[in-house]
Formats: C-alpha cells, sequence, structure tokens
C-alpha cells in the first residue's frame, strides 16, 4: 500500500497529473519512510493513477445513478479514494483492510459521516455482517485480489453476492503470466508481496455464480490516459495488443450481478463458496 500510496505522491507532483491525488502527497511527507526503496518509475506511476482514475470515473457513474447504496472499498490501505470522489452522505462508505493498516489509516484520515472503517482480513467473511444487506452495493477491490488464494476471492465474491440484493463488483486482476513475470515487478518485491490469484479467463466468475454478469474488461493497451507515457512505454504496451497473452497480464474488470425475482439472495441456486 505504500508503493502504490507512493505512485499516486509522484503522479500528484509531477506538471501533467493523470490522477492528482494531493492527500497522497501529503501523507507520504507525513510518514517517515524510505519511499525510496521502492525505485519508482515512471510506467509505476502512470499505470496506478490511470487505475485509479478509471475506478473512480466506474464508482462516479454507480454512485450517481442512485446515492442510497453502501460501497465496500476493500483493501483500502491508504488511499483517498472516499475523499476523491466526495459522495453523498446518503452513500454508506466502508474502508476495509487489515486491523494494523486500518489503525495506521484512523490516525491519517479525519471521520466523516456515513462513513466507517473496519479492520479484517477481507476473506474472513464473518465481517460482511456488519454491513446493513438493505441496499445495492459497490464493490472496489484495487490492487488487492491477486495477493489473496482462489479459494479466499471465491468465498469474498460468494459472500458479497449472496448477502446483497445487487451490486457492481470493480477490481483489477493478473493473468498468470504476471504470476510468472513477477520477479521483474520490482516495487511489488520491494514491498516483499507475492501475486497469487490469477484471473485468464474473467468469464470464470460468471461460471463461479450465475448471478454475476461480466460488463467491462479493459485491459492495459484499452485504458484511457496512455498516451500519457513516455515514448518507449507507449511502444511496449502498443506492442502487448500482438502478444494476447502479455495484453492480458493485467486487466480492469467490471461486474453486476442482482438476485433472481422472488430470490432471498442468502446463497440460494450459486455455486459459489
Ligand atoms: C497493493 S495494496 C493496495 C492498497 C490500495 N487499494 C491502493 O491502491 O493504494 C494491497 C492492500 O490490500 C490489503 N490486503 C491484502 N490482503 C488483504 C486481506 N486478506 N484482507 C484485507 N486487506 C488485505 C493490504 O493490506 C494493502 O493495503
Amino acid at each position: 500500500m505504500l508503493a502504490t500510496l507512493h505512485a499516486r505522491a509522484r503522479d500528484s507532483m509531477s506538471a501533467d497529473p493523470i490522477l492528482g491525488d494531493r492527500i497522497a502527497e501529503d501523507l507520504v511527507a507525513r510518514i517517515d519512510y524510505d519511499f525510496g526503496r521502492f525505485r519508482m518509475h515512471r510506467g509505476w506511476t502512470t499505470g496506478v493513477a490511470i487505475r485509479a482514475r478509471q475506478l473512480d470515473t466506474w464508482a462516479a457513474e454507480f454512485i450517481g445513478r442512485d446515492p442510497a447504496v453502501s460501497v465496500l472499498h476493500l483493501g483500502c490501505g491508504l488511499d483517498s479514494r472516499v475523499v476523491r470522489l466526495d459522495p453523498p452522505s446518503a452513500v454508506r462508505w466502508y474502508d476495509v483492510d487489515y486491523p494494523d493498516v486500518i489503525a495506521v489509516r484512523r490516525r491519517l484520515y479525519p471521520d466523516r459521516e456515513n462513513y466507517r472503517m473496519i479492520g479484517t482480513s477481507v476473506t474472513d467473511v464473518r465481517w460482511l455482517e456488519q454491513i446493513p444487506s438493505d441496499r445495492p452495493v459497490l464493490v472496489v477491490a484495487e490492487g488487492l485480489l491477486m495477493y489473496l488464494s482462489e479459494e479466499g476471492v471465491e468465498n469474498l465474491v460468494g459472500g458479497i453476492v449472496g448477502r446483497f440484493p445487487s451490486g457492481q463488483l470493480m477490481f483489477d486482476a493478473v493473468g498468470r503470466l504476471a504470476i510468472r513475470l513477477q520477479r521483474f515487478n520490482h516495487p511489488i518485491r520491494a514491498a516483499g508481496a507475492t501475486f497469487t490469484w490469477a484471473l485468464d479467463d474473467p468469464r470464470d466468475l460468471e461460471r463461479w455464480d450465475p448471478r454475476i454478469r461480466l460488463v467491462t474488461q479493459l485491459t492495459a493497451p484499452d485504458l484511457p490516459g496512455l498516451e500519457r507515457l513516455p515514448a518507449g512505454y507507449r511502444l511496449m504496451i502498443r506492442a502487448l495488443r500482438l502478444v494476447p497473452a502479455l495484453a492480458r497480464a493485467g486487466r480492469l474488470l467490471r461486474y453486476e450481478f442482482s438476485r433472481p425475482p422472488g430470490g432471498t439472495g442468502r446463497d440460494e441456486g450459486g455455486s459459489a463458496r
């Protein structure tokens, strides 16, 4: 989470920011940590900023249609999404991460109306019982699911789809190739993190649970904003189109789900564990 925070701060400090996250910049200045160890390069900074901006756009679309929703921002780390989007107070927003991360977050972010931080592992799905199940839900998981086991992701997705009447899930996922190539991803290595869950076929989630439908998938070359990369990176990304396995190494995905008419939700009919 410190690597992605640092990337957003670097974007904000640049002459022509993509996300312009001033809070990330402020937090990096306040946190006593050797951020230089990530050896952040322009490709990473731009990639993180583009990913965050796209998820912000999708989240704002969802909330903009009807603010009477709950937002579960999973693996929130120190990300300022709730401040960037500044949702109306009708939105119930939950920032969720491990307890030690939430303890740090509480020291850095003030309270807001209808805003809660929950310290838990997301895969221990009992935490979902704290969220009222009467509203549609938006789930945003940025830079999270690739660090979980497949069983953990299936449990989490099954728990969410079983509990809420309808909603959207939006997240980034890596393919198996990215897992094989992760030793070349310096910031991930420097953070001591390991990719474990790969999603090569986004339709797998539809097979886990028939209530889920894939709405949008963007591979790296499709992402709006790539023209902001230096020429060398742009060329590399364009070349990705020629090698489908590489293009699929990272994706941004948006799904929706809804309960069948007359259904009560709670895990009937679905195959998700
Ligand atoms: C790469 S960071 C991304 C943080 C944030 N989304 C961002 O973009 O800056 C991954 C985050 O997921 C959290 N995380 C990883 N596994 C988790 C789990 N099982 N339960 C809750 N949080 C988890 C980490 O603590 C970390 O904050």
